[in-house]
């Protein structure tokens, strides 16, 4: 997903991404349907990641110095958008690398389309910002971010089909293990088989993961690891990394944090014990890398903090800024007397004469139901959502008359006042990255530096 400017259309690895370079550039659609009926092959893909590289700075380039309303022109189409600052993603991986222990590699957590920022984009600013390697959550990602040209190592966190193996490992990605089972079948699979045949085996890179207490995946018992551990001692595989994730390490109460990583420790010894050799062991993700830096051990795996994101204590220490910023404009504004009704099931009812804005975003970008009642910033005022949000667009009570075309600022900050995805989340029950992952492609993603 995504509709990144560059981001999306190279992990596309199509033809179209010109298309977009080419609106972008202002020369029209013909050359962009002249690209798409060329049916580019994998060496015009190439030259494709590359223009998208090359857009990717143009945009940077053309947007920086820009008026917030120059910005928000770019979006071509449509006056809403969001912009992601390429220089918060960069600098927000180069604070958390500078706070972590000395050895500890970094691994940027970009999957979820870098979680709503652009996947291949944020992976190159966590890169220039010192991660060392990246993770994603699907195969699909991780190919993704090969397709755009990113060579880091990339640690798939959801175990993919055993079938699927052979392709990750000729793309060099790192795979979760979360139990015998898959080992097996992947081993006797007939990709992988072919491919041990072929090549002489280059072996797979794996992590194995650990439920030490998130009940979400991986190994939870000494059996099991005594089951797994065979199978890690014939060739073909190499396990890279060993690994648990934490669930409560945003709680203040620790209790439940420390018993999980007690658990680790008890698992590492387990491994110890049976002589398989683990390149790198890691359990921290933002939260726990950010409040304990102790828990670090090998890797730190920080997806949150590059957004800006995580522990308000953290994010104030390490200055670390949010990267993301949700704009619009209102399409329209109209007086509502007293007593008048707005909304799909006439779902608002003016308590007094009142101004409304109409401003062009609703569900289908990801701005759900469950934000009625929030606020957005116009003028320098919070207004509240009123009404039930429409698939496109939404209606929000005004301080007094306003004029169509004033900015609305449903992220970030306008004059003094600031709304951020931390407080959409509390207004929503859940995290900031819910409030990014949750936009569909239907936003157009500026990037700005
Ligand atoms: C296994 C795993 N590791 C690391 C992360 C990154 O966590 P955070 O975004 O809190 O840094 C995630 C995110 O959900 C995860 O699932």
């Amino acid at each position: 997903m995504g509709a990144a400017v560059s981001d999306a259309n190279v992990q596309r690895g199509e033809g179209l991404q010109s298309a977009e370079a080419n609106v972008q550039r202002g020369e029209g659609l013909q050359s962009a349907e002249a690209n798409v009926q060329r049916g580019d092959g994998p060496q015009s893909a190439e030259e494709n990641i590359l223009q998208g590289d090359r857009l990717q700075s143009a945009n940077a380039n053309v947007l920086r110095g820009c008026s917030p309303a120059e910005v928000l022109a770019a979006s071509i189409y449509r006056d809403t958008a969001a912009e992601v600052s390429l220089g918060a993603i960069r600098g927000n991986a180069a604070a958390v690398r500078a706070a972590l222990p000395a050895g500890v590699r970094l691994m940027a957590v970009v999957k979820a389309d870098g979680y709503g920022h652009g996947g291949a984009v944020s992976a190159r600013m966590a890169e220039e910002g010192g991660a060392e390697l990246l993770a994603t959550a699907y195969l699909e990602e991780a190919l993704g971010l090969r397709a755009a040209g990113i060579r880091l190592p990339i640690l798939v966190l959801t175990p993919i089909r055993p079938e699927d193996a052979a392709l990750a490992a000729e793309h060099d990605l790192m795979l979760t293990v979360a139990g015998a089972d898959w080992l097996r079948q992947m081993q006797e699979c007939r990709p992988w088989r072919l491919r041990q045949a072929s090549d002489g085996g280059l072996p797979l890179k794996i992590h194995i993961k650990a439920d030490t207490g998130l009940g979400r995946l991986g190994i939870r018992s000494k059996a099991e690891w005594d089951e797994l551990a065979p199978l890690l001692r014939g060739g073909g595989v190499v396990v890279d990394g060993f690994y648990t994730h934490f669930a409560t390490a945003g709680l203040e109460d620790v209790t439940y944090l420390l018993r999980q990583h007690a658990r680790f420790m008890e698992m590492k010894e387990w491994v110890r014990e049976s002589g398989i050799e683990v390149g790198s062991w890691h359990c921290a993700g933002s939260a726990a890398a950010l409040r304990f830096p102790w828990l670090a051990m090998d890797m730190v795996r920080i997806g949150a903090a590059l957004y800006g994101f995580g522990p308000k204590r953290a994010v104030d220490s390490l200055q670390l800024r949010p990267a993301m910023k949700l704009r619009s404009r209102l399409l329209q504004t109209k007086l509502l007397r007293k007593g008048e009704v707005i909304g799909y099931d006439n779902s608002y009812e003016a308590d007094e004469d009142q101004w409304i804005g109409t401003v062009p975003i609703g569900y289908a970008d990801g701005w759900t139901q469950s934000f009625r009642g929030s606020e957005m910033l116009v003028e320098g005022r919070r207004v509240p959502i009123v009404g039930k949000i429409c698939m496109d667009q939404l209606m929000v009570r005004l301080p007094g008359p306003c004029p169509p075309g004033a900015e609305a600022v449903l992220i970030g900050s306008q004059g003094d006042e600031c709304v951020s995805c931390a407080d959409l989340a509390a207004y929503l029950g859940t995290v900031p990255q819910e409030v990014t992952t949750g936009l569909s492609g239907r936003i157009k993603r500026i990037y700005t530096e």
